[in-house]
């Protein structure tokens, strides 16, 4: 399994540009199962947790064409309308494929995706939000059967602003004749981009950004060509970097209102932010300040993405911090491995009490999920003495190349498979 070796202690300095959003990309890979023409994707992050996707593109028929700069992405000949267990299993964003499979073959067969290092994962708001669009769900074996002969448009109410389910149902509604409404949808920018995608597409799709969403439903949909949003959480994630090493970062191509909660919270922490058209120099101003509250919520609120890394922040901060994780039900599994390093925090319920201490040592600690592993290469940055951090395939999920990016600002790291 790979690892992460670290000797912290380096000020990272320089500057860098933001690769392209993941949570961004995997929605809009779904949406090219709208349309037989050929769609072209710009920028997409050459992440495993794409290339996974794209392989489950193409076991359902869809033709992936990697160019230079570019993805070719053909289904006109996609078929298969049952996504196999093992596939949905291991790639949790396979249930966005969901909403598009049906819409196209008004037939779809998955398995429970499962839960996830974070949480449970349920899919409940994707399948009573389905239902309301005359689709028939029936579910045995922990299998799920969506017959959808009678798709249409409806009025949906999600109880949670769900990312997955908004997604899932404004790409449902899109081929399903008449009027949809999504009602507290979720607002992550994210969405916005897959509305675009959508309207380029021949669509009606109005209200992204807000909580309701109305969809006009089409016959057909064009193909269309999408460039992929910087990424957020890649972008703050190096933000926190500059913060807990002391050092002066700065990153091109990315959307500064998108990292508005972070550079928020990171400025509370001290830090000095600059922020420029499309960039942002975040400069560390020695050890960072206490930051009281941080509770993560729907966008534009705190981003639930960034709580392991906060989580860093704080732990070698001057004070005591407070991290509320309300998303979802597991997300504190990198403070056990922060606690290895000499971290001074106590978990109640879904709560963080962070304690920070002067400089956290270096130790072995594992990945155990996406962003708690890039949480811990960020302790192991600042820590004194060497850290490893083992199953670094986790943080290849959503990281394109993380070591060389830190490499190059100075961070003495190398990886190990
Ligand atoms: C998306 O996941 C992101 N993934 C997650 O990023 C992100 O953390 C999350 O949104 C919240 O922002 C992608 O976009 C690929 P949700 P998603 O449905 O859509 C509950 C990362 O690290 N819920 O908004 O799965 C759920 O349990 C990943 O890049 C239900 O109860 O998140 C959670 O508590 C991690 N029933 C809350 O809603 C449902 O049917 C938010 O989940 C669906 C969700």
């Amino acid at each position: 399994m790979a690892k992460l070796i670290i000797n912290g202690g380096a000020k990272l300095e320089g500057e860098l540009s933001i690769h392209g959003a993941k949570n961004a990309a995997l929605p809009v890979f779904a949406a090219a199962l709208l349309t037989e023409e050929p769609v072209i994707i710009y920028n997409w992050p050459a992440i495993s947790d794409v290339y996974n996707m794209l392989s489950i593109l193409e076991h359902i028929g869809a033709h992936v064409a990697y160019e230079k700069d570019k993805l070719v992405i053909d289904t006109r000949r996609a078929l298969r309308w049952e996504m196999p267990d093992k596939l949905a299993k291991e790639i949790r964003s396979s249930i966005f494929m969901m909403g598009p499979i049906l819409a196209r073959f008004r037939m779809a067969r998955f398995t429970y995706p499962g839960g996830c290092e974070i949480g449970s994962r349920p899919i409940d708001l994707h399948l009573r939000g389905l239902k309301n669009l005359g689709v028939n769900v029936t579910e045995a074996g922990g299998h799920i059967m969506c017959e959808g002969r009678r798709l249409k448009g409806g009025d949906v109410h999600l109880d949670y602003p769900s990312v997955g389910a908004t997604e899932n149902l404004m790409m449902a509604a899109a081929l399903a004749p008449g009027n949809t409404a999504i009602r507290n949808a979720a607002r992550e920018p994210e969405i916005a981009e897959l509305q675009d995608v959508l309207n380029q597409m021949g669509s009606d799709v109005k209200g992204a950004g807000s909580s309701t969403i109305l969809i006009e439903g089409k016959g057909k949909l064009r193909g269309f060509s999408y460039t992929c949003i910087p990424d957020r959480i890649v972008a703050g994630t190096f933000m926190v970097a500059a913060v807990v090493t002391n050092g002066k970062i700065t990153l091109k191509n990315v959307i500064p209102e998108h990292l508005f909660a972070i550079t928020a919270k990171l400025r509370e922490a001290g830090a000095q932010i600059k922020v420029y058209d499309d960039a942002i120099t975040v400069i560390g101003q020695g050890r960072p300040k206490e930051m009281h509250l941080i509770e993560t919520g729907p966008y534009p609120g705190f981003p639930t993405d960034m709580q392991a890394q906060m989580c860093t922040a704080a732990a070698i901060a001057k004070g005591t911090s407070i991290i509320v994780e309300s998303v979802f039900d597991n997300r504190f599994k990198h403070v056990g491995e922060l606690l290895r390093m000499g971290a001074n925090i106590v978990i109640k319920n879904n709560v963080a009490v962070i304690k920070g201490v002067e400089r956290l040592h270096g130790a072995e600690v594992k990945s155990m999920d996406l962003r708690g592993g890039a949480a811990l290469v960020l302790a192991g940055l600042c820590a004194q003495g060497k850290t490893v951090v083992e199953q670094a395939r986790i943080i290849d999920r959503g990281y394109e190349t993380l070591e060389s990016e830190l490499s190059l600002l100075g961070a003495d790291i190398r990886r190990e498979d």
